[in-house]
């Protein structure tokens, strides 16, 4: 697995979405990485690591994870951020390996398994990445990881995105495609997890309405909401800033890491 890791102490784990890869997570790289040590992987089949045949369940990618994690030598219990299906690995991983977990930030992402429609979209994005590759599913689905308003203005990251797609091998897409398709509903896992969480959802995401991270704020112990305005389903690119304080202020609040010398903690 390729991995970017970049700062030290409280290790800081983020986890890309489908059909993308580390790169996403560039601007918490370079905002978060005073907080602590910010680890960034490529999942299998994404990016510059190596892919396998499919399926990719969300559990085979929450091992993939822990097993680099142990590689490098990470302690635990670390902080685990997911966004959209990064979300899913991260909850297959908190249900799989609990105590490795001090908390949780969930972007973008839901607790439900997918509808029955859901479902039948799955096999039919799966049967347009087998027949005209991975250009297909990134023009089909650029418009919709942004924001309307983000989309019309923003080029330089449009590009950046539809790039970071166009190096998702075919494997790992279908692969993706399959483990999403059977992935379990983790509602009834919500309530177990009594880590503290951070929400962090786009107001204007196309792909999971914010009504999701909603019912999960609902059903989670300690959990706190953060919905940024002007930003769609890629939240933590359209908007670094907000993105990245939600994190340091939660951070602070939660005591997970201890303000620097000298700094206000805002409340
Ligand atoms: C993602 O961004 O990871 C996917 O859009 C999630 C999904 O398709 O359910």
């Amino acid at each position: 697995m390729a991995y970017s890791d970049q700062g030290s102490g409280l290790p800081l784990v983020f986890v890309h979405g489908y059909p993308l890869n580390r790169r996403i997570w560039d601007p918490q790289l370079e905002g978060l990485s005073g907080e602590g040590r910010v680890i960034a992987p490529d999942l299998r089949g994404h990016g510059e690591s190596s892919a396998t045949p499919p399926p990719y369940s969300m559990d085979s990618h929450a091992d993939d994870l822990r097993s680099l994690l142990q590689a490098l030598g990470v302690p635990f219990p670390i902080v685990l951020c997911g966004l959209s299906m990064g979300g899913y690995v991260s909850l297959a991983y908190i249900r799989r390996y609990p105590q490795d977990v001090a908390g949780l930030i969930l972007t973008a992402t839901r607790a439900a398994a997918d509808s029955s429609q859901g479902r039948q979209n799955r096999e039919n994005a799966i049967h347009l990445a087998e027949g005209q590759g991975a250009a297909a599913i990134a023009d089909g689905m650029l418009a919709k990881l942004l924001a309307p308003g983000t989309y019309d203005s923003n080029t330089r990251l449009v590009e950046e995105i539809y790039q970071i797609m166009l190096h998702t091998s075919l494997a790992g897409i279908v692969g993706d495609l399959m483990g999403m398709k059977d992935r379990p509903d983790s509602t009834p896992l919500l309530e177990r997890i009594h880590q503290p969480v951070l929400i962090i959802h786009g107001a204007d995401d196309q792909i999971i309405p914010v009504a999701e991270a909603k019912d999960m704020q609902a059903a989670l112990p300690d959990a706190e909401l953060v919905i940024v305005g002007e930003a769609g389903h890629l939240v933590n690119m359209e908007q670094p800033e907000q993105f990245n304080a939600a994190v340091t202020q939660w951070l602070r609040r939660t005591r997970l890491s201890p303000p620097p010398a000298g700094k206000e903690v805002d409340r």
